[in-house]
């Protein structure tokens, strides 16, 4: 079967992943309607496209946080990569180092941070922080991160609690028993999602603080007032995502919320997106909008499935490609021609 756009991984994986899995990969919370919305969004996006602008050379780098990557794609953390391929979230660093991007592993990984890096050890990887309860727990969670090399510490606002995903309540789902939270083994029983801190507050970010030297990212920022006090509490980095419509259903899509957040932030900190990224012209639309990078979340997992670190390295292989040819046919040679103007884009 020959690859040639992310839903055809989507295709291959929904039909050969055992159900449960893909029922959790696919899930959105209610009726998934942010979930959808997510996709539908970038399709009410026009671009202005410029003519006659040398597309001969074409730089399509940029920096995260000042390092280098190879284009504006990163990999949004998701949990329990063994359900897609044995291998993992090894699998994951590995495709990731290969095509010189970031890679932000979850805290609900089925490897441990310490495979993790010795699997990729050149790569960037940032550690993707769930507060729990047992505060204890989290601390030498990140400052095992920053020893073993973890560039930055993503904290993901968005999740108090789960949300309700009907597939998954309908499932019974849970993680096969030969499958480990494993940077949580010892530290509790594995699943027990209302170990997470529902009580954590904006105060939690000096507390994060304290604790590391790592720049921290605010994952789940969707409105400009949120925006500001991420700015206020000092974070060096904000991911506009809405955990890809898994938690609260009737948020806005994340390509509309974008708008609002870096016009708050007017460049003091990084902007980044998640949800809904699909095709090379979804990111040049994303970066135009105000983001410096996006990540992927399912379609990663989609790679994972068809050939693990061989399948993801397509999949970004296959966006990369894609956003370069974007860029080249909207008139950009490099990522720093990307603005505001390539898109017809009345306020939402
Ligand atoms: C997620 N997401 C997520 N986010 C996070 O901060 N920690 C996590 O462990 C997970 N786990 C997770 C599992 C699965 C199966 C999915 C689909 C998502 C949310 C993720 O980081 C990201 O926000 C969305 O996946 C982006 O949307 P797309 O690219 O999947 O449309």
């Amino acid at each position: 079967m020959a690859m040639v756009c992310l839903s055809d991984f989507e295709a291959y994986a929904k039909k050969y992943l055992p159900k449960i899995a893909w029922d959790f990969f696919a899930a959105g919370a209610d009726d998934c309607s942010t979930r959808d919305e997510n996709i539908l969004a970038y399709s009410r996006i026009r671009f202005r496209p410029r003519m006659l602008r040398d597309v001969s050379m074409m730089d399509i780098r940029t920096k995260l946080l000042g390092t280098e990557i190879s284009f504006p794609v990163g990999i949004a953390p998701t949990g329990f990569h063994q359900l897609a391929w044995p291998d993992g979230e090894k699998s994951t660093a590995r495709a990731a180092e290969a095509m010189n991007t970031c890679y932000i592993a979850s805290t609900y990984s089925t490897c441990t941070l310490e495979e993790i890096s010795a699997a990729a050890p050149g790569g960037l990887r940032w550690f993707q922080l769930y507060i729990h309860r047992n505060r204890a727990v989290s601390q030498q969670l990140v400052q095992r991160a920053e020893a073993l090399g973890f560039q930055g510490l993503v904290l993901t606002a968005d999740l108090p609690y789960t949300g309700k995903r009907r597939d998954d309540v309908r499932n019974g789902f849970r993680l096969p028993p030969h499958m480990k939270l494993k940077n949580l083994e010892g530290a509790f029983e594995v699943c027990k999602m209302s170990l997470l801190d529902p009580s954590v507050t904006w105060n939690d970010i000096y507390w994060l603080r304290s604790l590391t030297h790592l720049p921290i990212i605010i994952k789940g920022i969707l409105t400009k007032e949120d925006a500001e006090l991420a700015v206020r509490h000092g974070v060096q980095g904000i991911i506009v995502s809405n955990h890809g419509g898994r938690q609260l259903d009737g948020g806005p899509a994340t390509i509309d919320a974008l708008v609002e957040v870096a016009e708050a932030v007017q460049g003091r900190v990084e902007v980044y997106l998640d949800g809904g990224i699909r095709k090379g012209s979804d990111v040049l639309k994303a970066l135009a909008l105000g983001a410096k990078c996006v990540f992927i979340g399912r379609p990663a997992l989609w790679g994972l499935a068809y050939k693990g670190e061989e399948g993801l390295q397509e999949v970004l292989r296959i966006l990369q490609d894609e956003f370069r040819l974007s860029m080249a046919l909207a008139g950009c040679a490099s990522v720093s021609e990307i603005g505001p103007h390539l898109v017809q884009f009345s306020k939402l």
